[in-house]
């Protein structure tokens, strides 16, 4: 029996075996209480908890490894997770839970009682992320959730499944485009063209995998606190609903929409799941999250009230974070190329200006900047005392940004979502390693090339790649290459492309 109970968590009984995935059910919801589960999954039946065996978590993000839940667990019930090299995330299970805790290797097919678990660890983009792969009464269920699969992840699996269930995130869960200063229509076309582009990921997918299902999953959250509640109705956003996605395939790709099963918290797989389309959450939104919002009122507020306010200055405090980490990344320092201004808000104004050059933290003294972020000084505080990470901060899309260029700097971001010497030293060996590079022939323009087929990005495969408007575009994040020369148009990335 496979029950879908909200946003990534799936419990899965055999004969003598059961299993509940990445658990979401805080009424706190994640990240300081900036996002909510949707629909809401906090009141469904909890009988299966004490028998629990078995409890796989992909990744370290709250809204996949709620804590709170964690404790709540029978002592017997053990945790299993992909061996990761950084430690951070096991070593948070550890300290906080009584249970034996199982880390199984890469691509290494573990028992749990009759049902074989695979764990495949994303490669190294600046999250930790893992797939879980169960054989479970002769059926294969690949659960990506945000992992995101490259072209050779794809066929490691093709080579040796045949799916039954895909599961997979198809809507946004990141801050881009919409912390960043942009005017309304280029905010619509850059949302617009990122749900489309996280659909199309479903569609290849799907196309690779070939599952005889396709359960959308892993999100979208909503969002309650009143400075990020108005993201919710936004008329092109990057938070569709499972709804959205369903009528969208089901107009551009009628065949592929026989396989979705759209599920609520509670619904097994195989159900009639046709009416849940008609659910209050996707006819009623306003509705709905006017009532969820009542619901959760005093919980934010307590949220809130727990993040210390700061009126003192934070630049020692960020001199003794940021200068061990730069420290132990030369290699990725050198990289990001430049320097990030904090403009600090709140009871005590100050500017701030990261250099990754130079490796060094001043006030800010109108140097150059490539990247500016308004942070009040409360979110800076629990971020440099460790008890929230960049990358969840970013998530609570609670700041503003600005990039000069306009472009992404991928660099960057890994050294402030890993924030840690082992993980850096893991991305620096992946990213700038001189390995020799596999080619393909590429024609363009009439004339033959050779061209790196691994995107530099996360080795998404640049042979399957389209060419429009004179550029290539990678399958796997839409990253677009400029040919002949091959650079890439959004950040300083270069495809190797050289003329026969
Ligand atoms: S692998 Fe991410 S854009 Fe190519």
């Amino acid at each position: 029996m496979i029950q879908y109970l909200g946003h990534a968590v799936l419990y899965m009984k055999t004969k003598n075996t059961s299993i509940v995935t990445d658990p979401w059910f805080s009424k706190k919801g994640a990240y300081e209480s900036t996002w909510f589960q949707y629909p809401d999954n906090t009141d469904i039946d909890f009988s299966w908890i004490d028998g629990l065996n078995y409890v796989c978590i992909s990744h370290e993000h709250e809204d996949h490894c709620d804590i709170e839940f964690l404790k709540k667990l029978n002592p017997s019930t053990k945790i299993v997770t992909a061996n990761f090299i950084n430690k951070r995330y096991v070593n948070l299970l550890k300290d906080n839970l009584v249970n034996e805790i199982i880390e199984v290797d890469d691509r290494t097919t573990f028992e749990l009682g009759d049902v074989k678990y695979t764990p495949m660890i994303q490669i190294p983009m600046g999250q930790e992320d893992s797939a879980m792969i169960f054989e479970m009464n002769g059926e294969i269920i690949v659960n990506f959730n945000d992992m995101k699969p490259s072209q050779k992840d794809l066929d490691w699996i093709k080579k040796r499944y045949e799916v039954d269930y895909l599961l997979k995130q198809y809507s946004g869960a990141s801050w881009y485009p919409l912390v960043y200063d942009y005017d309304d229509d280029k905010m619509y076309d850059l949302c617009r063209d990122k749900r489309l582009f996280k659909y199309q990921v479903i569609l290849n997918v799907i196309n690779e995998l070939n599952p005889k299902f396709y359960i959308p999953f892993a999100g979208p959250p909503c969002f309650l606190q009143n400075d990020t509640y108005h993201i919710n109705f936004l008329v092109e956003n990057t938070f569709p609903s499972e709804a959205d996605i369903y009528n969208f395939f089901k107009e551009n790709h009628p065949s592929i929409s026989e396989k979705f099963m759209v599920l609520m918290p509670g619904d097994s797989v195989g159900d009639d799941w046709k009416d849940n389309l008609q659910h209050e959450c996707f006819t009623d939104k306003v509705g709905y999250l006017k009532k969820y919002k009542d619901r959760r009122e005093h919980v934010i507020k307590e949220a809130l009230s727990k993040i210390e306010k700061v009126d003192y200055s934070l630049w020692r405090k960020c001199i003794k974070y940021f200068y061990p980490l730069m420290r132990s990344a030369p290699r990725l320092c050198e990289n990001i190329g430049g320097s990030v201004l904090l403009n600090v808000s709140g009871n005590y104004e100050e500017k701030i200006i990261i250099d990754f050059v130079n490796k060094t933290v001043k006030h800010f003294n109108d140097e150059e900047y490539f990247y500016e972020f308004d942070i009040q000084g409360k979110w800076l505080n629990h971020i440099l005392e460790n008890k929230m990470t960049w990358e969840e901060f970013f998530l609570t899309l609670g700041f503003k940004a600005r990039r000069k260029p306009d472009m992404y700097n991928e660099h960057l971001m890994a050294f402030l979502k890993l924030a840690d010497p082992v993980s850096y030293k893991e991305y620096e060996d992946f990213h700038f390693d001189e390995l020799e590079e596999e080619m393909f022939d590429l024609k363009f323009n009439g004339k033959d090339y050779k061209c790196q087929r691994y995107c530099p990005h996360a080795k998404g495969d640049m042979s399957k790649g389209k060419i429009i408007d004179g550029k290539i575009v990678c399958p796997t994040h839409n990253w677009k290459f400029s040919l002949p020369d091959g650079q890439c148009v959004t950040n300083k990335s270069k495809l190797i492309i050289e003329a026969i």
